[in-house]
């Protein structure tokens, strides 16, 4: 059925396509036929697991940047996620980058995107959940914001963004992911400096700890890095009582077999997802679950294209598996062949 979506979605601009898919899916829930494409949100097995002090009904999440504003909470809900990462927010609404600004790369199942941090800024956001929880006060759905600076703020004063939005959305996201690594907020990946990071995660956390309701933070991290500078921002994550990394957002490299050197330049600036960052990502993955604190989660993104990849990240030590660019091409498919091979799995493990 997605495979007949999928034609016609990829007809359209990848940006258009991204919006149509979301609207139909919202028909197909006042039809009352969104079961035809979704999973049970509660997977048996994960019944009373606790993954950074919260219950996630399943491993499942939907990685950031997919809903920003938190605009299709139902619709994450409803397809099978166990949780959504709204965001990267931003103090201030900001239009991102000039358009075009995502590009599908078909053959190498890859996207490449320059989005620059488009969305409507935190308040709005802190009251389209508000407005989510009210409406559905039984939701299992884990809600993680993931939080930005203005592209407009000096890296110098960034610390003060990312308390602004601590400060809005405390009360209403479960957990917070810091990002720091989008390669389209120009100077933001500096912020993964040594200096720079611990004045940021001590900022971070001081914010945290003065809410009614202290949050688990994760730490967002590029893939392009050396596995030195990886360490020490585990080390640092750790220090800074940080509940985990998210290894990885996507890369600036341009692994594109199926494209020559000219397509590939003609794209322009922007990190690419998918199917050419699965290596990458996975060996981030496994550097830091085999150099970290026992104390201290990981969840995988990038590079998540099928079933089999997902439950070998998990396998790998990964808490919770996020996906961005497999679910745009293989759909909700995805969760189903996931949970499938994961029930497989399991009882293989027996
Ligand atoms: C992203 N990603 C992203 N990450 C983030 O932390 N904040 C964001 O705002 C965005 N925005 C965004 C937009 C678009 C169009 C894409 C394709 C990606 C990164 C995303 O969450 C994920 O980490 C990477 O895409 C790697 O996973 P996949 O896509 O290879 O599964």
């Amino acid at each position: 059925m997605y495979g007949l979506i999928k034609k016609l979605l990829f007809l359209q601009n990848p940006e258009e396509a991204h919006h149509s898919a979301l609207k139909l899916f919202k028909i197909a829930q006042s039809l009352g036929i969104d079961k035809l494409f979704s999973i049970p949100q509660s997977w048996e097995s994960y019944k009373n697991k606790e993954i950074i002090g919260l219950n996630f009904p399943n491993p499942i999440g939907l990685a950031a940047g997919f809903d920003k504003d938190g605009l299709y909470l139902n619709q994450w809900d409803a397809m099978g996620f166990g949780s959504v990462e709204v965001g990267t927010v931003t103090p201030l609404a900001q239009e991102g980058n000039p358009k075009p600004r995502l590009f599908r790369l078909t053959k190498d199942e890859a996207l490449i995107n320059r989005m620059g941090f488009n969305n409507l800024g935190v308040d709005n956001l802190y009251n389209r959940i508000v407005y989510y929880r009210q409406n559905n006060p039984n939701c299992k759905l884990i809600i993680g914001g993931n939080i930005g600076k203005n592209k407009i703020t000096e890296n110098a004063f960034a610390y003060k963004d990312y308390v602004r939005c601590i400060e809005v959305l405390g009360e209403v996201v479960d957990y917070f992911t810091v990002n720091i690594s989008s390669p389209n907020t120009p100077g933001l990946r500096e912020l993964q400096n040594k200096d720079e990071l611990s004045q940021l995660l001590e900022s971070v956390q001081n914010a945290n700890q003065k809410l009614k309701r202290k949050r688990p933070l994760m730490l967002k991290i590029a893939p392009d890095m050396e596995f030195t500078q990886i360490d020490d921002i585990v080390y640092l994550t750790h220090k800074f009582g940080f509940s985990g990394i998210i290894a990885t957002n996507t890369t600036i490299g341009r692994n594109l077999p199926h494209y020559t050197a000219k397509e590939i330049e003609n794209y322009g600036n922007g990190g690419l997802s998918g199917k050419p960052l699965t290596q990458l990502s996975s060996s981030v993955l496994q550097h830091i679950i085999n150099n970290k604190p026992k104390d201290l989660n990981v969840f995988s993104s990038g590079g998540i294209m099928n079933a089999k990849e997902g439950i070998l990240r998990l396998e790998m030590g990964a808490d919770i598996i996020q996906l961005y660019t497999g679910f745009v091409y293989k759909g909700t498919n995805l969760l189903k062949e996931t949970l499938k091979l994961y029930n497989f799995s399991k009882y293989l493990d027996k």
